[in-house]
């Protein structure tokens, strides 16, 4: 079934050959459609194991993270660049609007465009509910929940305005007429520097050793072992592909049976 969507066209590339004496020229003209993701909290994890499979799959690839992951950032950058691909460093506290505005618009602005948008950053705070404080309640609620609606909102926007479709990864909500998707990803226990945050804290709570709250989590899951970064990267390649313009609303847990 053919694609539901129309391909960006970018300029055209026109090869001359010649080709002996009966066919001076051959004229090739290629038209190469080259989707643009944008993956937030791209500097480390999953959102750089993202980022790297989206560049493979041949998108161009801008990222976001915090000032203060800055060199990790950079290098997923160039090793993107180092794909063969476009990217850019787009600097932006997700859970603030006009950060999150001036982020679109300049990726906009450089690439043309955005087709792809994986809201993944996201901070974990591992404490009892009676040590929290209202500062790092609302703290999380703004990275991880409205840092993913201000992504949405001003993607989609962009997605509505070119007429094109696109992809919303990272939590679910319903878009259909425009032939935007929204997909979440679930990724249940990835062994990341979220989960060694995890661990470390659980060893100062409980008095446990090293690694073991990944060996308690492993043991919990269908498979027997915990997931890397590259499992929900391969998820995400799909739900963002051409092929995937059918598939909306979905939230798909990975592996894990833990409510994580
Ligand atoms: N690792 C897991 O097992 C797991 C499980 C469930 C959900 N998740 C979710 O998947 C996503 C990625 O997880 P990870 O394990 O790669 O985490 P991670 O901590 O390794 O990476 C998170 C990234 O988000 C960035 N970030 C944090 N606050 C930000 C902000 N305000 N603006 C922009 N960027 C910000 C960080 O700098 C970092 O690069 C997160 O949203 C997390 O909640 C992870």
């Amino acid at each position: 079934m053919p694609s539901q969507e129309t391909p960006q066209r970018v300029p055209l590339t026109i090869f001359t050959q010649f080709a002996g004496l009966l066919n001076p020229y051959i004229v090739r003209i290629m038209v190469r459609n080259t989707r643009i993701a944008l993956v937030t909290g791209a500097g480390q994890g999953i959102g750089e194991a993202i980022a790297l499979r989206l560049a493979k799959d041949g998108l161009d690839v801008a990222l976001n993270d915090i000032h203060g992951n800055l060199e990790n950032v950079k290098a997923v950058s160039e090793k993107i660049m180092a794909l063969g691909r476009k990217s850019s460093v787009h600097f932006a506290d997700v859970s603030l609007e006009d950060q999150v505005k001036n982020m679109i618009d300049e990726v906009v602005k450089e690439y043309g465009g955005l087709d792809v948008m994986i809201a993944n950053a996201g901070i974990v705070m591992v404490k009892p509910i009676f040590e929290t404080t209202v500062e790092e309640w609302d703290k999380i609620f703004a990275i991880n929940v409205r840092g993913v609606f201000l992504c949405y909102k001003y993607a989609a926007k962009q997605m509505i305005a070119q007429g094109r479709g696109g992809r919303l990864i990272g939590a679910t909500s319903e878009m259909g007429k425009h032939k935007i998707t929204v997909n979440a990803y679930s990724p249940g226990v990835i062994e990341s520097a979220m989960t060694q945050q995890m661990d470390q804290r659980t060893q100062e709570l409980h008095g446990t050793s090293p690694g073991d709250l990944f060996k308690i989590f492993s043991q919990r899951t269908l498979l027997g072992y915990n997931g890397v970064p590259a499992d929900i990267a391969g998820l995400v390649s799909y739900l963002a592909s051409e092929e995937a313009h059918f598939v909306t609303g979905q939230s798909v847990r990975s592996r894990t049976t833990l409510l994580f």
